[in-house]
């Protein structure tokens, strides 16, 4: 049996297994078995009210899963899917509230992996998945991060390589007449605005966010060692202080470090953003594994092509200076 039957043999079966997308690899489950969805929110941490993606093969199953899909949603899935782009829809009453977190919407994506979409195929209905960390912690892009983060209760991982775009996929919701930028992500908010001749609206403020989108907590994508962003200005001072109280500092710095290399260890990060996404989340969890006890991330310029990076850093920070 290939490890591809077997995955899907499993999944039929309703037990867990971790699938390589385009962007991070997810924790799957067939979407319409309750007991096998349940098992993902208990394996991840994760809070019961927090809704999952239902992930399938092409936009011939959106009228599976939604009802009243507008136009736009028409537009984006024959221009984006399969890739990197969520859709914010309203449900058929059959799809379950553990998928839902009890609203009325659902979200649902075509991932463009290769293996994922022939596993999608063979499937035939949804595989719900979140990305396959513990809740809060940062996102797996390669299937040994999937094996590290669970240990001995790690499912079956379909290993497909290392992640292409390594940031979660952009969501969209398309509720309401103005569709709203929940996530920015792997396709660009101009892509989309540019497609559908409008703007998007973007959803920023958390505090009084109503729809709940794990990915607008302060506090998401985070690495274990104390992470501190910034610019190159406010970083250097801290670097001294925390060099002068004796901690093991990593950089992460933007382009060539110009501050003093001595005693830190410095990783130069790329100043393409798609370069950049690709790498943050396998070198923020490389640095977690090394011992250091503080990193300092030089953050990257506050542009619209940078709006998926930065909104990561945001969240992965434990503090910003
Ligand atoms: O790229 C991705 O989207 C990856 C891969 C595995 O597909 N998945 C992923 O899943 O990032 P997760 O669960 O880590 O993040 C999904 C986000 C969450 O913030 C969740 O709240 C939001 O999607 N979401 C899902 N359904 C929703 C809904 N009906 N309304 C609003 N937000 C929703
Ligand atoms: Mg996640």
């Amino acid at each position: 049996m290939s490890e591809l039957e077997l995955a899907l043999a499993r999944l039929k079966a309703g037990e867990l297994v971790a699938i390589p997308t385009e962007t991070v690899y997810g924790l799957a489950a067939d979407a319409a078995n309750l007991d096998a969805v349940a098992r993902i929110f208990a394996l991840k941490g994760r809070p019961a009210d927090h809704p999952v993606i239902v992930h399938i093969a092409s936009s011939q199953q959106l009228n599976d899963w939604a009802l009243g899909i507008p136009a736009d949603a028409w537009k984006l899935a024959d221009a984006f899917w399969p890739g990197p782009l969520t859709l914010i829809l309203r449900r058929q009453p059959h799809v379950l509230d553990a998928i839902t977190g009890g609203q009325d919407t659902v979200g649902l994506r075509a991932p463009s992996h290769p293996l994922t979409h022939e596993l999608l195929k063979r499937f035939g209905g949804g595989l719900a998945a979140p990305s396959a960390n513990r809740f809060g912690h940062v996102s797996p892009t390669r299937a040994q991060h999937v094996r590290d983060e669970f240990g001995a209760d790690c499912p079956l991982v379909l290993d497909g390589g290392p992640c292409e775009v390594g940031v979660e996929s952009t969501i969209v919701s398309l509720i309401h007449e103005q569709p709203t930028l929940l996530r920015p992500g792997g396709i660009t908010r101009e892509a989309i605005e540019a497609l559908l001749g409008k703007s998007l609206t973007h959803h920023t403020d958390s505090g009084t966010a109503k729809i709940r989108t794990s990915g607008l907590l302060d506090s998401h994508y985070s690495p274990r060692t104390h992470l501190v962003t910034g610019e190159y200005a406010h970083l250097q001072p801290a670097i001294t202080q925390a060099r002068a109280n004796g901690e093991k500092l990593a950089i992460l710095s933007f382009g060539p470090w110009a501050g003093d290399a001595a005693t830190s260890a410095i990783h130069e990060m790329p100043d393409n953003p798609s370069e950049y996404a690709r790498l943050i989340y396998d070198k923020l969890r490389q640095i977690d594994r090394q011992g250091y006890t503080i990193i300092f991330l030089q953050l990257p310029p506050a542009t619209p092509g940078w709006l998926a990076v930065n909104d990561r850093l945001r969240r992965a920070a434990h503090t910003r200076i």
